[in-house]
């Protein structure tokens, strides 16, 4: 007996010491909790087959999150390949995740010009028939009631470049004109009668004529939703950030913002990531530049967008859905390589091996700040 007591205060000691050890060793707190400290919330995208066969990213994921953002998932493309044939297994495990965990979800998207099947857009486009957008959005939005509260109804409906009247020309505009939009939010209100309904939208943040002509457009897109009276609560900015492009100065950017705020819409980072210019300076460097950026792009959304929901696209390096391409390659022919990926983007808040980054850094120190 006296041999076991001991061998339990050994194990109780080494116990203690290995906490104690720990929390001495683990100074950032999660994003999340970082976050909540300034009564905001942080979350990223995520895709299930990652989540479901990496258990370090499911801690990383636990540990840094407070919502989710499916990746994929809930995209029509990816609901319904075929007709008819809905696949709901991933959304609903995504799903399950979130409950088991406490986590909230985030709807996205329900129409996207690059996630519509392309059966649908054809079908579309030959029958005009509105109803094919009712069932998909009646088959998913109630499904995930109580869950999922804030909806991308309309993600991207901006065009690249002139498009129609700046908008893209895709199935839905072919088909039924501008009014597609507000025709959208009207299908979404009917299935989420409480849900915030949203218009998710890139490259928001570029400075140039590209970029303010977009900017234009998209108010005036605002401004004629709102006079058609359309159900439209809030603005997802998705500020997938580009080191080879410049970036608005702050303050045109925070103008910007306040604008939309003035149309009685909030305003979310809803897919922020940074995709590098270099891949061959030392990581701390490219750390460095990425997490710059984000700052820069961050004070000005938590403090002239009054912003309370900042989503990365992703968590980590090990899953950016940034890719190096072989533009890139050619750029730079001698890319930085980390051992085991050659230059990898560095463009998220924790790198490969689940480590926090510079970004991870900046992020928690502003996210933490109490909302003015
Ligand atoms: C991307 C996914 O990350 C990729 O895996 C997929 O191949 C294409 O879609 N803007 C959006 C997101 O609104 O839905 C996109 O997600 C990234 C750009």
């Amino acid at each position: 007996m006296g041999q076991s007591m001991t061998r339990r205060a050994v194990l109780l000691s080494t116990a203690a010491g290995g906490l104690s050890r720990r929390s001495l060793a683990s100074p950032t707190p999660g994003l999340a909790a970082a976050a909540a400290k300034g009564g905001r919330h942080y979350g990223a995208a995520v895709r299930w087959d990652h989540l479901s066969r990496d258990a370090d990213y499911r801690a990383a994921i636990l540990r840094e999150c407070d919502h989710l953002v499916p990746e994929l998932e809930l995209k029509w493309a990816s609901v319904e390949p075929e007709r008819g044939n809905l696949t709901l297994a991933p959304m609903d495990a995504i799903a399950d995740f979130a409950r088991q965990h406490g986590l909230r979800l985030h709807g996205h998207c329900l129409l996207w010009r690059r996630s519509i099947p392309r059966w649908a857009q054809d079908e579309i486009l030959r029958t005009r028939d509105w109803n094919l957008v009712v069932r998909y959005v009646s088959a998913v939005v109630p499904r995930y009631a109580g869950l999922i509260e804030t909806w991308d109804v309309v993600n991207e409906p901006l065009a690249l470049s002139e498009g129609v009247d700046g908008l893209q020309p895709d199935a839905l505009l072919s088909a039924f004109g501008p009014d597609y939009i507000r025709r959208a939010l009207e299908t979404a209100r009917a299935f989420a009668p409480t849900g915030k309904l949203m218009i998710n939208e890139y490259g928001l943040e570029a400075e140039g004529p590209h970029g303010e002509a977009r900017r234009r457009r998209f108010l005036r897109l605002l401004d004629e939703l709102r006079r058609t009276g359309a159900p439209l609560d809030g603005i997802g900015l998705q500020d997938h950030l580009d080191l080879q492009l410049p970036r608005l100065a702050q303050a045109r950017l925070a103008a910007f913002v306040r604008e939309i705020r003035a149309r009685d819409l909030f305003v979310t980072v809803s897919e922020l990531d940074v995709k590098e210019r270099d891949y061959i300076l030392p990581p701390e460097a490219r750390d460095g530049r990425v997490a710059t950026a984000v700052r820069a792009l961050l004070e000005v959304m938590l403090d002239a967008g009054k912003v309370d929901r900042v989503t990365t696209w992703g968590l980590s390096d090990r899953y950016s859905w940034l890719e190096v391409t072989r533009a890139d390659y050619a750029r730079f022919p001698h890319a930085w390589k980390d051992g085991t990926t050659p230059g990898l983007n560095r463009g998220l808040p924790l790198d490969a091996a689940m480590r926090p980054k510079a970004m991870h850094q900046v992020m928690v120190d502003l996210l933490r700040t109490s909302k003015s």
